[in-house]
């Protein structure tokens, strides 16, 4: 029977929508707002910024492009080895960071249940989940204090091959794994790495390594949708090819030559013209504890492509708008003030979900408080819709720019989408900014000088750079 997603009305009736009004002079004032001659404006640059994006394709670092579509051997693959996964495994450790972590995490967030290492094994559809993107040693430790490495299935994950967290992480398992497992200790390791450069595929030879690569043209941001981010949704029973459907649904949205009717390119005319009207602040808030994590994956792919010195002509531009996270409702008790009052330097993404999972009713009580008691009889679904109405409005009121992108369901289809809506937005905005939406030279000052502290070979002149800087003063420690 073929697949419900793959239903051409079901697929319509998923489709992400974005309502941006309240971003347009109409709403929030001509002040703050984006009038409609400031949109029409932006036409040819709209156009140029889709015509390069569409040469790109496919080619250099947008090979990302493509993972909709050319990955069905390694899907096979790794559906079967996330089979294999379930079966013999009952813990499932991801060792990565940043663009190696990042989706992992939303995607798990997003598609399995919210508690879901807290379930019995009979209701988990695989091995339980941890992600360690950090190398706090408390945080390996207590990793280490609830995990069975017997038992445990080990998915190092790096593009470079080489971030010396990940590989901290991994020589610290891989150590623990032989004591306890001799020549067996390989069985619980995956690679997840680059074909051709970096240290960890060499290992994964040398040590015979189950492994799986990132495309050339797929940088650490872009990689939700490879085997980086495909492996551990499958291994935790998410549906990957609905999601790589998802993504494909979204992409024929974004060849849509019209900007006012291609999401990602609207949404990065938008997100240019607020830039440009100073409103150097992104939050993005979903009300839903599913997306919560999406916000951390967004914050990465945001700053991280678009946060540059330079253009393409090597003029210094310090592109870039800083990306917040923020959770709705929970962040009304602690942002939303900020953002009703206080500087007009940013722009509220919400994430609105039109049909929760679950349904639960608020319980009848209360009948002599008429202040609690009118709660009664509604569901939770309905205050957290009020609620995200009711803010969208205050804001709105308030001359605050919002938009908010809907998702029908939150399911592996819309997550599909919405992954892919925000990679194309980026690259678009990343060619109206001229900029290299691709490169990250500021993370790579941060490891090669951790690199020179530690005392790799061949950084010994930016470890003699940073022993020649300033030394601190004590005066101005307090
Ligand atoms: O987007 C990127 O390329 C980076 O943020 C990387 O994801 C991050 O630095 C981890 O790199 P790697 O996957 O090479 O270990």
């Amino acid at each position: 029977m073929k697949a419900k997603y793959l239903n051409v009305k079901w697929q319509k009736s998923m489709r992400l929508r974005m309502d941006y009004n309240n971003m347009t002079d109409e709403f929030v004032g001509s002040k703050q707002g984006i009038s409609a001659a400031e949109i029409r404006a932006k036409k040819d640059l709209a156009a140029t910024a889709f015509s390069r994006v569409q040469e790109k394709r496919g080619t250099g670092m947008m090979g990302w492009t493509e993972l909709p579509y050319n990955q069905k051997d390694v899907v096979a693959d790794i559906l079967a080895t996330a089979k294999d996964i379930k079966k013999n495994f009952d813990y499932f450790v991801v060792l990565g960071i940043g663009g190696s972590a990042l989706g992992p995490i939303a995607v798990m967030q997003a598609l399995n249940h919210l508690h879901y290492n807290d379930l019995p094994k009979a209701k988990r559809k695989g091995p339980k989940f941890y992600v360690e993107d950090n190398v706090d040693p408390e945080r390996m430790k207590a990793l280490l204090d609830v995990i069975d490495v017997k038992k445990t299935m080990f998915n190092v994950i790096t593009k470079s091959g080489s971030t010396s967290e990940t590989m901290s992480q991994y020589l610290i398992v891989y150590d623990i794994l032989k004591k306890e497992l001799g020549d067996k200790a390989k069985d619980h390791i995956i690679a997840t790495t680059s074909e051709s450069k970096g240290n960890l595929i060499k290992l994964a030879k040398a040590e015979g390594f189950k492994t799986f690569y990132i495309p050339d043209g797929v940088g650490g941001r872009f990689s939700e949708l490879c085997p980086v981010g495909l492996l551990p949704a499958a291994a935790t029973g998410i549906d990957i090819k609905q999601m790589l459907a998802g993504a494909a649904f979204m992409d024929k949205l974004c060849k849509e030559k019209n900007y006012k009717k291609n999401p990602a390119l609207m949404s990065a005319v938008l997100s240019y013209i607020s830039m440009q009207k100073g409103k150097n602040i992104s939050v993005m808030m979903p009300y839903a504890d599913s997306l919560r994590y999406m916000s951390d994956w967004y914050c990465q792919l945001w700053a991280e492509s678009l946060g540059k010195a330079d253009d393409f002509n090597g003029n210094k531009v310090y592109a870039g708008q800083t990306p917040v996270k923020a959770l709705g409702v929970t962040d009304q008790h602690s942002q939303v003030q900020l953002y009703r009052e206080g500087p007009f330097d940013k722009v509220v993404t919400f994430l609105a979900v039109d049909d929760y999972r679950e349904s639960v009713k608020i319980a009848d009580g209360c009948k002599d408080i008429p202040d609690v008691n009118f709660l009664c009889g509604h569901t939770m679904n309905e205050l957290i819709q009020a609620e995200r109405v009711a803010t969208e409005y205050a804001l709105t009121v308030s001359q605050r720019l919002n938009r908010t992108i809907y998702l029908p369901e939150v399911n592996a289809f819309t997550v599909g989408e919405l992954l892919y809506f925000y990679e194309m937005e980026t690259a678009f905005c990343g060619e109206m900014l001229e900029i290299d939406t691709f490169n990250q030279p500021g993370v790579e000052a941060g490891k090669n000088a951790t690199y020179a502290l530690l005392g790799r070979k061949g950084y010994e002149q930016t470890k003699a750079e940073m022993e020649s800087a300033k030394a601190k003063k004590e005066e101005f420690i307090c």
